[in-house]
């Protein structure tokens, strides 16, 4: 995991967690503390075994989320436009906020890899962005 985000609308969101070995972890998060919204939906990936998987390649208009990957390990590349930056998601204390205006691409899943998405609004297909071009002329507006 990065120390240090350059892209906007981003950021590293930090969760508590009890070392209760060796009884496992339990981690803690909590809405509108150190989750920085009221959660209206959550989602998870699992089942990543194909190596050449890819997820994402899009931006929301409005929407906020924080992905994490409780399990494993991926590549999420993260472009505000002006700045791309790679990012190794292998800390399962830690989430990253993908806020608005932000296009996503999520690649070399580990097979164990778990991720799970919080989100502030419920789904809706006319928050998304698909066309990366589209993107380029949203965020200029
Ligand atoms: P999508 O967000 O494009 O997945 P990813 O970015 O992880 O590759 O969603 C994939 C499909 O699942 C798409 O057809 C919409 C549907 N979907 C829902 O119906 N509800 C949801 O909450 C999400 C996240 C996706």
């Amino acid at each position: 995991m990065t120390k240090k985000i350059k892209v906007k609308n981003s950021g590293i969101i930090k969760l508590q967690f009890f070392d209760d070995f060796p009884d496992g972890n339990l981690v803690i998060g909590e809405a509108k503390k150190n989750v920085p919204f009221n959660i209206k939906r959550f989602y998870y990936i699992n089942n990543l075994f194909n190596k050449k998987s890819h997820r994402g390649l899009h931006a929301h208009k409005k929407l906020e989320q924080i992905i994490f990957c409780v399990n494993g390990h991926f590549t999420l590349l993260l472009d505000d436009g002006e700045i791309k930056q790679n990012i190794l998601i292998d800390d399962p204390y830690s989430g990253i906020r993908l806020g608005p205006k932000l296009w996503h691409h999520m690649t070399k899943f580990s097979s164990d890899c778990v991720i799970l998405v919080l989100a502030d609004d419920y789904y809706k297909e006319s928050d998304y962005i698909r066309n990366y071009n589209k993107f380029l002329e949203y965020i200029k507006k």
